[in-house]
């Protein structure tokens, strides 16, 4: 140890200061004798204790003690006299003090020993730490009921997660539905609508196109019933034959209309078989030569050395008639019809080839649209359907049609149908 020698005047003042330590304090401060007789106690301890300080000077340090633990108090505190260190009291444990009106009290200890010409003391530090525990009970018990709470709106947003994910999958599968149902609703009146439009464009055109053979009818049946003399056979069989003719025209138009119905709703098959396509397109051109105008005829060629392709024969009919028929239509009375066939790469290829009107170049691109009919032919009768029925039945037999047109020049219409030879050998 150094010794410091300090001036009288100021250890007078150093020793007023530590006095005051004492007094004022607002730790409790003990000092004992021997580690168990108290000396000495600050007036924060007596305050805490409830004891006057004649009361608490020479009394043993375990009546501050709760009566349950002075036993083991007296046996720590020999342990302690045999290690005095200054350490703190009762780690990690709570400990409690007892007042003189036997109230306990819980407390923070700190024990520091010394010694004073032989005689050993300890001085005890004690903190009254109940408005502590008081808030550190609160807090627990806020830390409690905040981590209940936290449970609850954990455990709450689980729940609305999951409504909200159900109400999202519901309402996902109700906007699905509503656009299904929209969908179909709007399809069906889409159908509805085209099916209306073609049901008043036939109506307005059947009418139309009726007029004129159902005209020449009535005239020609007039006239016929005029010719009363044998002599007048002859004009008799005249207009027989328009009769016969007008009535043949409106077969063909109600023909249109049937078969474009049949092939939208499908009923049109593709029945393919092998066939002699020079004898196939010769029967056609003969079946078709009486509709043809005066002095129209129809030259025909097959250009390839085979014969034999795969088609579907009716089909094949249907399409060259409505093709014939627009050529010698669209075409002058004399006028030659050239139709071409040949069989190239697996491919039924036919050309009817026209002298007639031609098509203007800015209708070409509308041709194969149903109902349409070139500005130049309004003077001759027509549905504008049978070049749509055409396209519809060469797309059945996966073919494609193609044509070049010059205006008062002519028109040439080429088909091509692919089939295969080998495959359908047994048809
Ligand atoms: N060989 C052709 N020469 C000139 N124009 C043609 C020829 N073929 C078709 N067209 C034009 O194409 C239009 C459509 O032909 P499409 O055969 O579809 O109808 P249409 O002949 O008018 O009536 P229909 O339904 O009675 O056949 C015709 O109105 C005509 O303007
Ligand atoms: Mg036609």
């Amino acid at each position: 140890m150094c010794a410091i020698i300090v001036p009288k005047k100021r250890v007078l003042n150093e020793q007023k200061l530590i006095e005051s330590i004492f007094y004022y304090s607002n730790e409790g401060i003990i000092v004992c004798k021997d580690y168990t007789e108290i000396v000495l106690a600050n007036p924060c301890a007596l305050k805490m204790f409830g004891y006057d300080s004649s009361e608490v000077i020479g009394m043993n340090i375990d009546h501050l003690v709760p009566h349950e633990k002075r036993e083991y108090h007296k046996n720590i505190r020999k342990e302690y006299a045999h290690r005095p260190t200054a350490r703190p009291m009762g780690k990690n444990i709570i400990l409690y003090a007892l007042r003189k009106d036997n109230s306990l009290f819980p407390v923070e200890i700190s024990l520091s020993p010394f010694e004073i010409n032989g005689t050993k003391y300890v001085v005890c530090f004690i903190v009254d730490i109940t408005e502590r525990m008081k808030t550190e009970e609160k807090l627990k018990e806020y830390t409690e009921l905040l981590k209940k709470k936290n449970e609850e709106i954990s455990y709450l947003n689980q729940v609305l997660e999951s409504k909200v994910k159900e109400r999202t999958r519901e309402l996902a599968r109700v906007v699905y539905e509503l656009s299904q149902s929209k969908n179909e609703l709007s399809q069906a009146l889409e159908k509805e609508k085209t099916l209306n439009e073609i049901k008043s464009r036939f109506v307005s055109t059947a009418s139309h196109e009726f007029r004129t053979p159902l005209g020449t009818i009535l005239s020609s049946a007039s006239l016929v019933q005029r010719y009363t003399k044998t002599e007048e056979q002859e004009k008799r069989e005249k207009h027989i034959q328009k009769i016969k003719n007008a009535v043949a025209h409106l077969t063909e138009i109600l023909n249109d209309f049937l078969s474009l119905d049949k092939l939208e709703e499908g009923i049109v098959r593709y029945k393919p078989s092998l066939i002699d396509i020079a004898e196939t397109l010769k029967q056609i051109v003969d079946e078709i030569t009486p509709i043809l105008k005066k002095g129209q005829h129809i030259i025909y060629k097959h250009l390839s050395e085979s014969t034999q392709c795969i088609a579907d024969t009716q089909i094949l009919t249907n399409i060259l008639f409505n093709l014939i028929s627009n050529a010698s239509k669209y075409s002058e009375e004399d006028k030659p019809i050239v139709i071409i066939s040949k069989i190239e790469n697996n491919t039924l290829v036919i050309s009817v080839k026209d002298e007639g009107c031609g098509i203007p170049e800015p209708d070409q691109q509308f041709l194969f649209t149903r109902f349409f009919r070139a500005e130049n032919v309004s003077n001759i009768q027509g549905t504008g359907l049978g070049l749509n029925i055409v396209k519809k039945y060469i797309e059945l037999m996966n073919g494609h049609i193609e044509f070049q047109s010059q205006l008062n020049k002519g028109s040439t219409f080429t088909i091509y149908i692919p089939f295969q030879i080998k495959e359908n050998k047994n048809l």
